[in-house]
C-alpha cells in the first residue's frame, strides 16, 4: 500500500462500540473471559453471541498469550469481526511491555488484513485496567499499526477510538510527533 501510513490513521475520541468497521479490536485478557472497560462494553453492547463463538472456536479452557490475537464473530457491532486482543499489565516500563503491547496492535492488524478486512477500529489497549501510561503507550500503538499499515496488503486505514480527553490528547501528541519526525 503506497503513501505515508501515518495518513491512513485516524483518531476519534468516543465508544468504541459504537463504530462501523470491518473489525473491531478487543482489550482483552489471556483467558478470554471477558471483563469491564473495552471488554465489557463489548459484551455487554455485543451480546452473547461473541463469547458463545469464542467458546465454539476456543473451547473452554481457551487463552491468548500477551501480545497476541484470537477473531471471533461480532454479535450485534456494526463489524465483521471482532479481534480479541491481549496487551500487557504495566509493570513499570522493564518487562517488555512495550515490545509486548507493539505486538498485540502488530497481530490484530496481520490477523485482520489476513480476514480481508478495510478498515480496523482500535482502543487504547492496555492503558486503563493494565495501568500502562498512555503517554508511553500512544507512540508505540501509532508506530506498531504504522508499520502494519505499511505491510498490509488489505487494510486501508485505522482508527483508534479514544474514551476520555487525556487518552485522546496523548494521542494526538503522538502522532503530531511521529508525523513530524516521518518529514
Ligand atoms: N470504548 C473505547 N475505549 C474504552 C471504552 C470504550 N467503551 N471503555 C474503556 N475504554 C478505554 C479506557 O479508558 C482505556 O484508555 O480503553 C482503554 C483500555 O482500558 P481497558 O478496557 O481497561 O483495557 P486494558 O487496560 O487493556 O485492560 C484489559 O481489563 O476489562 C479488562 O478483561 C479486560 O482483563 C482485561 C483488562
Amino acid at each position: 500500500m503506497t503513501g505515508d501510513p501515518l495518513t491512513r490513521i485516524r483518531l476519534v475520541q468516543g465508544d468504541l462500540t459504537g463504530i462501523t468497521a470491518d473489525a473491531i479490536v478487543n482489550a482483552a485478557n489471556s483467558a478470554l473471559a471477558g471483563g469491564g472497560g473495552v471488554d465489557g462494553a463489548i459484551h455487554r453492547i455485543g451480546g452473547p453471541g461473541i463469547m458463545e463463538d469464542l467458546r465454539r472456536r476456543y473451547g473452554p479452557h481457551r487463552s491468548c498469550p500477551t501480545g497476541s490475537a484470537v477473531v471471533s464473530a461480532p454479535g450485534l457491532l456494526e463489524a465483521r469481526w471482532v479481534i480479541h486482543a491481549v496487551g500487557p499489565v504495566w509493570w513499570g516500563g522493564t518487562a517488555g511491555e512495550a515490545a509486548r503491547v507493539a505486538s498485540a496492535y502488530l497481530t490484530s492488524l496481520r490477523l485482520a488484513d489476513d480476514l480481508g478486512a478495510r478498515h480496523v477500529a482500535f482502543p487504547s489497549i492496555s492503558t486503563g485496567a493494565y495501568g500502562y501510561p498512555v503517554a508511553q503507550a500512544a507512540p508505540v500503538a501509532l508506530d506498531a499499526v504504522a508499520r502494519g499499515l505499511r505491510d498490509a496488503a488489505r487494510v486501508q486505514r485505522v482508527t483508534f477510538v479514544l474514551y476520555s480527553d487525556d487518552v485522546l490528547e496523548a494521542f494526538e501528541t503522538a502522532l503530531a510527533t511521529l508525523a513530524a519526525a516521518a518529514g
